[in-house]
């Protein structure tokens, strides 16, 4: 299949050619531009051939098990043209190479359908991220609403319908709605005389919603319908910023986060679940991938007493950050704003309102990190 690469259109310097050459000494080949240079293995970039034959052009999936490669696969001839490279593997295989798309690979290039870095934010962001939900057909509107959200980890809309249910085809635009035993949407209200917790109008600190699912649901939608209830701002915090600051605090803490196994725990009537990880998650390379906070619902191995020891004093230490107001965003929702966050990188929470003051109701329901990121993929190509 021919690339679709179009040097003199996507290259975005052309004082930074890029250039693919055999390393000398080895069978792998070096990537390099005016200022770096990498060393590419051959598989690596073998298997990444688009040529006739070797992907099925509707799914872009292999028709080979790049497996079976030879592990010796070394390239007999490499030919440098402008914004390309052909190169003959030892196998017989001819490969066009996309240098913008090796480039792109190596976070050398911006990728246009890439989602946005986060940015930890350890006070409210400036300006908030709060946007008008947008007309259908507003593209634009809607990537700038989920740059918002990828960037901060939450974006609210402001002047959507106060139908209740409506939740449901308003979360719809970004992804599938997840069900869970607490039904579709889930009701969050409160009214004089409750005869449930659920309807209490106490703080809630800051937390992540379902810790004990498999896989924790990745992002919560929660609309406002009725907000006449004196108090009960919603409130967020950056688990990302406070993970980070924790580190810089208490390194070996920090790890004691990221090592030790909690397991999360719902029990409810008959329905059990339960659900493990460390506070918090790290990808292979140390960077933030994730954290759960429950003060309810955590509970750590029995493992050796030392390391319990570093375990506790960061867990305090941690949720004396998660739970300082000065790193909070705090706002009030009113009737048709839905608040849409990542409760894989947010903990939320809510502050105390007066329960006689009037109705407050509140709908939620989740749905997955992927959705937001297809849509993005989508509307940004
Ligand atoms: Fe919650």
């Amino acid at each position: 299949m021919p690339s679709t690469f179009d040097p003199a259109n996507q290259r975005p310097n052309a004082a930074e050619r890029y250039t693919l050459s055999p390393d000398e000494t080895s069978n792998r080949l070096i990537f390099a531009n005016g200022s770096a240079s990498h060393v590419l293995h051959p598989v690596w970039l073998r298997e990444r051939t688009e040529e006739d034959g070797t992907i099925d052009t509707g799914s872009m999936q292999r028709l080979y098990d790049p497996a079976l490669l030879d592990a010796d696969l070394r390239a007999d001839a490499v030919e440098d043209s402008d914004g390309a490279t052909t190169v003959t593997w030892s196998d017989g295989h001819v490969q066009r190479v996309d240098h913008l798309a090796v480039a792109r690979e190596l976070g050398w290039e911006h990728d246009p359908i890439a989602i946005p870095k986060p940015a930890a934010w350890s006070v409210e962001p400036a300006p908030f991220p709060r946007v008008a939900w947008p007309a259908e057909g507003d593209d634009a509107a809607v990537l700038a609403a989920l740059d918002a959200f990828w960037t901060h980890g939450f974006v609210v809309f402001t002047g959507t319908p106060t139908e209740p249910g409506s939740l449901e085809q308003i979360a719809s635009r970004f992804g599938i709605v997840r069900e869970t035993n607490f039904g579709l949407l889930f009701d969050v209200f409160s009214k004089p005389n409750p005869v449930d917790l659920a309807y209490t109008p106490i703080e809630l600190k800051a937390h992540t919603d379902n810790p004990y699912r498999r896989p924790v649901p990745s992002i919560q939608f929660l609309h406002c319908l009725v907000n006449d209830a004196t108090g009960g701002e919603s409130t967020l915090v950056d688990g990302l910023a406070a993970s980070e600051d924790y580190a810089a605090i208490d390194p070996d803490g920090h790890r004691a986060l990221t090592e030790t196994m909690v397991t999360y725990r719902y029990h409810y009537a008959n329905e059990r679940l339960a659900s493990r990880s460390p506070i918090i998650e790290t990808d292979t390379d140390g960077s933030f991938a994730g954290i759960r906070n429950s003060d309810r619902l955590d509970f750590v191995d029995a493992v050796d007493a030392d390391t319990l020891d570093i375990f506790f004093r960061a867990r305090t230490g941690l949720r004396t950050l998660l739970n300082d107001p000065s790193r909070r965003a705090t706002f009030l929702l009113a009737p048709g704003d839905v608040m849409m966050m990542n409760n894989r990188r947010l903990l939320h929470g809510r502050n105390s309102y007066e329960l006689e003051s009037g109705m407050r109701h509140l709908q939620g329901c989740y749905i997955e990190l992927d959705g937001p990121d297809m849509l993005r993929k989508k509307l940004a190509l």
